[in-house]
């Protein structure tokens, strides 16, 4: 089971460091994508971890949230065929409106690193395996914030269901099938947007964090960087 803070959406419930916070005009936007069991949440909690023992303001949080769209859908996990293939795509839209109305965007305001398991390329891929366009989802998400960047964590489909079995001692769900899977893998492997960086996420978790905070590194000097030149 994963720990979070289930009124405020936050995933540890830690309120920013203690110390006056080191904060970012405009906020930095950082998502963690891919298919299940690629290691995501334990990434995103040892990089909050890291951004906060360096001082940042750091609001980690996830989606699907706890809020009350959130919760239909994880209904869906266990009868996913009680809603049509569009009103799946509504809900998931509904819930990261809220999600960004309350929590991403004022955090990104008040200059934290918003750090989000799960956003729209996971919408692209799981609706789009599902059969929806993914134009169609894409235009659904275009008003939402675009993260400065997106980690999607690579795995084989089976390393990530045995993960979840053998690691997370849990019976994969509807979503996490297989064959459900392999489509979701291969719609993430097309996407080409300039903020997406890829990682293995089959090495040690030491090594994914080590290439994970590279990539989390190279955007913070590019925001400290245009903080300078503004
Ligand atoms: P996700 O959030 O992507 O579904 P998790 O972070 O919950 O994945 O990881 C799934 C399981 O695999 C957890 O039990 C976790 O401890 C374990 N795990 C995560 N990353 C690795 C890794 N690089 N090597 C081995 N096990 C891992
Ligand atoms: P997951 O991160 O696995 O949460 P949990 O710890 O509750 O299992 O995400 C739940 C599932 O939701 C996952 O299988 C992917 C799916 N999902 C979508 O289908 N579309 C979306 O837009 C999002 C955000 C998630």
């Amino acid at each position: 089971m994963k720990t979070e803070d289930h009124q405020s959406n936050r995933l540890d419930g830690q309120e920013p460091a203690q110390k006056v916070p080191q904060l970012i005009p405009g906020g930095l936007f950082i998502v963690f994508e891919g298919i299940d069991g690629t290691g995501k949440s334990t990434q995103l909690h040892l990089l909050a971890e890291k951004l906060r023992q360096l001082g940042y303001a750091v609001v980690a949080t996830r989606e699907p949230t706890n809020g009350p769209y959130g919760q239909k859908i994880r209904k869906l996990f266990v009868d996913r065929g009680s809603v049509s293939r569009e009103e799946e795509l509504e809900l998931f839209i509904a819930d990261r409106d809220q999600h960004v109305k309350e929590i991403i965007k004022p955090a990104l305001s008040d200059g934290c690193v918003v750090i989000c398991d799960r956003y729209y390329l996971s919408t692209i891929a799981y609706q789009g395996a599902n059969g929806m366009d993914q134009d169609l989802i894409m235009k659904k998400n275009e008003d939402f914030p675009v993260p400065d960047l997106a980690i999607i964590l690579e795995i084989e489909p089976a390393h990530g269901i045995h993960r979840i079995q053998n690691q997370r001692h849990e019976h994969p769900n509807t979503f996490e099938e297989k064959a459900n899977l392999q489509k979701v893998a291969g719609i993430f492997s097309t996407m080409r947007q300039d903020y997406i960086e890829r990682i293995n996420g089959s090495d040690s978790i030491e090594n994914v964090y080590r290439l994970v905070f590279e990539a989390v590194a190279k955007v913070l000097a590019q925001k400290t960087t245009q903080q300078v030149e503004s």
